[in-house]
């Protein structure tokens, strides 16, 4: 029988998977301190704190040594694209996200194995698609913030039928809403990207703009930052101040998304237009081309103004989130940056705090 060496730090945690794939794999529980001397083997699954370096440097030498072809399965926290980066850069082959579900950790494993006899595979059963439009944009942005992390293309088709799912529930439920809801969702990760989204969308709809331009708003919220999945992680998790390298290699991370997206081109030019231009503000004073007013569309207006506000009433570890009334009035004060035509119109958003917008306390 196929053997699997499960590494993590206590043997009980996979008692439920090894009884689970008893059939298909003989389970051998390795602890992270344990496996010095031992190869690895062809298939792994490794289930460890991948934000506690101590080990890191040995488990990378350790799966260094691995066969070619073994796959090297890690867990990581459902949210955290950051952490597919490190698992990947240990020499990852695959990921699975925790609490681990053993159909398909069984599936990645099952095929994997070459030519592996039908009847051994047990039954998949695969999962339903959550259909609202929040549960498709958390799935759409996991599943390509992973791929961008990876280096790999990126599957727009996903974030483009988010992006319309999200356009029909913004419509049926309002802002204020989607604010609660992305504010009540456990996973902070994409908290900014699903902020920015209902805003654009909801600006859009108060616009009276097509559909197409709504779905394009709502694509755009969603990728516009993608760019920072290539920005070291020592720099977009810095507790302190960045140094003025820093700051220069973060403020890469509008051409990283173009680059992203463009090679090979996955997206549209008002698409490429809106990711690489969202930080340009109309008096040539943004990045990274210091555009003027003339050369800036309204839809990447649009998706600037949303990114700002998007920002402000963001509930961070750190500080509580802005009114909608506050923000509002850091876009009015940023005058001849911005479109004021367009940000008086954005007034409404300014409108539900009574309801929706408490300030932490
Ligand atoms: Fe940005
Ligand atoms: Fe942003």
């Amino acid at each position: 029988m196929r053997k699997l060496t499960i590494i993590g730090t206590v043997p009980d945690d996979f008692n439920s998977i090894v009884k689970d794939i008893a059939g298909v794999f003989e389970c051998d529980f390795k602890a992270i301190t344990a496996i010095i001397g031992a190869a690895p083997g062809e298939f792994t699954l490794i289930d460890i704190d991948l934000n506690d370096g101590a080990h890191l440097g040995r488990l990378k030498e350790w799966i260094a040594r691995k066969p070619s072809g073994a796959m090297v399965v890690f867990v990581t926290d459902k949210s955290s694209h950051l952490e597919v980066m490190r698992a990947r850069a240990l020499g990852g082959t695959d990921f699975i996200r925790r609490p681990i579900d053993t159909r398909e950790l069984l599936a990645k494993l099952v095929v994997a194995i070459p030519a592996a006899p039908a009847a051994e595979a047990p039954p998949l059963v695969p999962q339903a698609p959550r259909q609202d439009g929040f549960g498709a944009a958390i799935d759409g942005l996991e599943s390509v913030f992973d791929q961008a992390s990876s280096g790999g293309p990126i599957d727009a088709a996903t974030i483009q039928s988010a992006a319309s799912a999200v356009v029909d529930e913004i419509e049926r439920t309002g802002l204020a809403t989607w604010v609660d809801t992305v504010r009540a969702h456990h996973s902070q990760t994409y908290q900014h990207c699903l902020l920015v989204t209902g805003v654009a969308v909801a600006f859009a709809n108060r616009l009276g703009l097509s559909r197409a331009d709504r779905e394009r708003l709502s694509f755009a919220g969603m990728l516009h930052d993608i760019g920072k999945a290539r920005i070291p992680v020592e720099i977009l998790e810095k507790p302190s101040p960045l140094t003025a390298a820093e700051m220069l290699e973060m403020r890469n991370h509008p051409q990283y998304g173009f680059d992203m997206l463009n090679e090979p081109r996955v997206v549209s030019a008002e698409m490429l237009d809106m990711v690489v231009h969202h930080h340009e503000y109309l008096d040539g004073s943004g990045y990274p081309h210091g555009l003027r007013a003339p050369e800036i569309s309204d839809l990447v207006r649009i998706i600037t103004i949303s990114d700002i506000f998007g920002a402000l009433i963001e509930r961070r570890a750190y500080k509580p989130p802005f009114t909608g009334a506050a923000a509002y009035k850091v876009l009015r004060d940023m005058g001849g940056k911005l479109d004021q035509a367009l940000v008086r119109e954005f007034e409404f958003a300014s409108k539900f705090d009574q309801h929706h917008f408490k300030p932490a306390t």
